[in-house]
């Protein structure tokens, strides 16, 4: 796709998912529209090997746009960055189409993996403020990852996470159910055992009192 091609779909793009955009020039001041730009030419060197340059491109406009996509990345079409300040995609990330983030977003490694150790985001995912998207594991279509989250497994597709670490709190809009997750009033085997034992005395000592020995 040309350049115009780009802006076209860009302003389309931003004018879908922000109700604050008012004229199209306006585009341009999206800091998004500036790094996945930026992206796309780094990208491409990045794949011809041109690592030094790819790298310069991106670290230069994470310093001017507060986004910071490595070239080695694989981004899909309509990605929107909305305010994007702290925004981190790490280098083995695979982002799908139509997918939107908010600023304080990180997709990246928990520091345990190696090789592809970013996650993989399906087609038409949101992922709200500051939330942080931690291993290699895929992000199902269609879901919606909320603010402040921290994920560290497998979404399926359709679904709403929230919380630290994120749980399915919703799947095709219907609500999960969160008794079979309460931690409170587990079951305690030992303490069973132990109250089992006291009435098998109770009832011992009182043979034991009928004796009259
Ligand atoms: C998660 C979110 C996308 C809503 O998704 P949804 O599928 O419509 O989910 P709901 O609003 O029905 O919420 C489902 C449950 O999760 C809870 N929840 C929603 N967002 C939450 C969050 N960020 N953290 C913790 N719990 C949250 C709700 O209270 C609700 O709990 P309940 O079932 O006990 O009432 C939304 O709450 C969110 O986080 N939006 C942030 C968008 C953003 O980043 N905006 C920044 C603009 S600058």
């Amino acid at each position: 796709m040309g350049m115009i091609g780009y802006i076209r779909e860009e302003i389309e793009i931003i004018r879908e998912r922000d109700p604050a955009i008012k004229t199209p020039l306006e585009v341009f001041l999206y800091p998004s529209f500036k790094a996945i730009l930026k992206y796309r030419i780094a990208h491409k060197l990045y794949m011809r090997q041109h690592y030094f340059l790819a790298r310069w491109i991106s670290q230069r406009t994470a310093r001017k746009t507060g986004i910071e996509i490595h070239p080695g990345a694989t981004i899909g079409r309509g990605l929107f960055i909305d305010h994007g300040h702290g925004v981190i995609i790490g280098e083995t990330a695979v982002v799908g189409n139509n997918v939107t983030l908010f600023q304080g977003v990180t997709l990246g490694g928990n520091g345990k993996e190696k090789g592809k150790r970013h996650p993989t985001i399906g087609d038409n995912v949101m992922i709200s403020a500051g939330a942080k998207v931690l291993g290699s594991f895929k992000i199902g279509e269609n879901s919606k990852i909320g603010a402040g989250s921290v994920v560290l497994s497998e979404v399926p597709p359709n679904s709403t996470v929230v919380g630290v670490p994120g749980r399915v709190v919703k799947r095709d809009n219907v609500r999960v159910p969160q008794a079979d997750m309460e931690q409170i009033n587990l079951p305690d085997p030992v303490l069973n055992d132990i109250q089992q034992l006291k009435k098998e005395i109770e009832i011992l000592k009182e043979k034991i009192g009928g004796l009259n020995v």
